[in-house]
């Protein structure tokens, strides 16, 4: 046990977390880097650059004639999966902070940063990126030393590109970062901090042993979800599974159980014995609530179950991802989803075409509401079309959020009016360093969720950084506003939206709907209404446009592949009444102007 380090990154974005890692895994041995970076193993993370999924890997490392092995837990850094990063933090003993010497901190380093001060983690802060032209080592030293007050000497100046201060960072792993304590003799307490999905071993559970230790054959049980399983085969993860008898307190790896069921592995849950169970779990646990909401519908309706099943082994490798059956007049059969936030909810629809070859619909994405009756009576409602009738409602409570924006002194006049305009209420700003602001907001999540993060990256040029927590539900004035194509209400396009918004809203969806559905051969009225009043119309003239025309003659292949490939770009298209839908109309109220 005193010979093993666990640790994590905390990092913003871009701020050279996989690289970082990469020349860790490179130097002790563990990997030889051929190319490209190990450690985001799913295309989609290559391609978006961010780690989605946090994963686990073991080092070792020899220092003064003595052998080490560490444990890097790797964690996501966007806001969206902040649950999944408290759980990898508190299965370490230390963190690398990694501040870009280019950047300096970012909203998302100092809350991910309180997370891990919280759970008492050593914290080595690294300035990485220092092989720069522009880097600026000494004001962000400065920043580090107010920010978690430490003494400048212990900051390693490092760069993940050429490999310097490398050694140092491995050096300071092991001597500054406390040995994992934890009672071997007590019962088995281990905290499961992921899983993964394998086609051939079924649900694969990653967990670090607290107390005690785990062995293969050994009979053991979730608390949280109180079901019980035999550990066929315990080991710790390299480059691959390497199975061992045995895993010992404070020693990281995985669990195969034969577990099949996506659903009952919860990250955060605690594993123990059967037979000498441990008296309660890991302190910390917490069902992650979704906070957006969107529908998701399979374009072909015989895709129902497929989609029910993808839905499923997603969940097991996300476990921030819920989902309940739903059915809307416009779509069919379909699920309600739940999410972290609008990125979360892009990945998954992703992952879904890619990993799952589903091809979906998914609906405007809006907050959770607590709708009020006049007894008092309180209804969590996810979906706009779920809205009891207006007579019934008292009164309807939107979740606010505290928001935190680090920026330039330069920016804050844009980005204070974009808050207000979002109604906003500014609760402080105070200086991190230099010219830099940290401002924080209480705000509507439900004004964050359409466009928020686009328009703070365009108006301070990219440099704010962003980051939020729910902070409560508050009373609100909003309005549900419908949209009908040919006079059929499209429910799947139904927004709740605040009073004083909802006419501006209600007209510019209108004008981007007609620009998104194309002509057909009638035409297509499009209004919104609030209630019984519309508000807005426009008109999409109707075109007659026969693809067989230009095609003479009696080639019969030919136009059935003309034929065929009209099919083909109707894919993505959706049948509402008699008017063909593009799948990008049922998301046009995200990218207004
Ligand atoms: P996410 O996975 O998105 O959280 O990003 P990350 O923090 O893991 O950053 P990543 O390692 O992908 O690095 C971001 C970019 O910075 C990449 O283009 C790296 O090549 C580059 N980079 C990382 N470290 C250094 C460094 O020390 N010097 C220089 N010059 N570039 C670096």
């Amino acid at each position: 046990m005193d010979h093993i380090r666990n640790f994590c990154i905390i990092a913003h974005i871009d701020h050279g977390k996989s690289t970082l890692a990469d020349r860790l895994l490179e130097y002790t041995k563990t990997i030889q880097i051929t190319e490209g970076q190990m450690l985001d193993d799913m295309d989609l993370e290559r391609e978006r650059g961010i780690t989605i999924k946090s994963h686990a890997i073991q080092m070792e490392y020899t220092s003064d004639n003595t052998k080490y092995i560490l444990n890097l837990i790797d964690t996501p850094g966007h806001v969206d999966f902040s649950y999944e990063v408290s759980r990898s933090i508190a299965a370490c003993e230390g963190a690398l902070l990694v501040v870009d010497a280019t950047q300096g901190v970012q909203a998302q380093t100092i809350s991910n940063l309180y997370m891990a001060i919280d759970h008492d983690l050593e914290i080595i802060p690294v300035i990485n990126k220092i092989d720069m032209p522009n880097a600026m080592p000494d004001e962000v030293e400065d920043e580090i030393v107010d920010l978690i007050g430490c003494d400048s000497s212990e900051i390693i100046r490092a760069s993940a590109k050429t490999g310097e201060g490398i050694p140092e960072i491995l050096e300071a792993i092991v001597k500054r970062i406390p040995e994992p304590k934890g009672d071997p003799k007590a019962p088995l307490q281990a905290l499961i901090f992921d899983s993964i999905f394998n086609s051939f071993r079924g649900i694969i559970t990653l967990c670090k042993v607290v107390n005690g230790s785990i062995s293969k054959g050994d009979k053991v049980k979730f608390v949280q979800t109180g079901q019980e399983y035999t550990a066929d085969e315990v080991g710790v993860l390299k480059m691959d599974m390497i199975p061992c008898p045995k895993l010992g307190t404070g020693e990281v790896g995985y669990i195969i159980s034969g577990i099949k069921d996506a659903t009952e592995v919860k990250v955060g849950d605690t594993i123990t014995h059967v037979d000498t169970p441990c008296k309660e779990a890991i302190e910390g646990f917490q069902e992650v609530k979704p906070m957006v909401f969107a529908g998701v519908y399979p374009i072909d309706p015989n895709d129902y179950e497929n989609l029910r099943t993808s839905l499923e082994k997603l969940q097991l490798n996300d476990a921030s991802l819920t989902f309940q059956p739903e059915s809307s007049q416009a779509l069919g059969f379909g699920f309600r989803c739940g999410f972290l936030g609008l990125l979360h909810m892009e990945i998954v629809q992703e992952r879904l075409d890619r990993e799952f070859n589903m091809d979906v619909i998914t609906t405007v994405p809006n907050v959770s509401y607590k709708v009020y009756d006049k007894h008092g009576n309180c209804k969590e409602v996810h979906n706009p079309s779920g809205l009891p009738d207006v007579t019934a409602i008292d009164h309807i409570e939107e979740p606010y959020i505290r928001a935190s924006i680090i920026t330039s002194s330069r920016f804050i006049g844009p980005i204070m009016k974009l808050c207000l305009d979002k109604r906003g209420e500014l609760v402080s700003q105070n200086y991190v360093s230099g010219d830099r602001l940290e401002l924080i907001f209480l705000m509507p999540l439900g004004e964050i969720v359409i466009d928020f993060y686009d328009k703070l990256k365009s108006i301070s040029k990219g440099y704010a950084s962003f980051d939020y927590h729910i902070d409560s539900f508050r009373p609100s004035k909003l309005a549900k506003l419908d949209i009908l194509l040919n006079g059929e209400p499209v429910d799947a396009l139904s927004t709740l939206t605040h009073e004083s918004n909802a006419v501006a809203l209600g007209r510019r969806m209108c004008e981007k709907l007609k620009e998104l559905i194309p002509r057909q051969q009638f035409d297509i009225a499009i209004q919104a209404a609030i209630g019984a009043k519309i508000v807005a119309r426009e008109t999409v003239k109707q075109v007659r446009k026969d693809v067989t025309a230009k095609c003479y003659g009696g080639d019969i292949s030919r136009k059935r592949k003309l034929l065929e490939k009209q099919k083909r770009g109707k894919k993505r298209m959706k049948q509402i009444g008699n008017v063909q839908v593009p799948q990008k109309a049922f998301l046009a109220v995200l990218k207004l102007d």
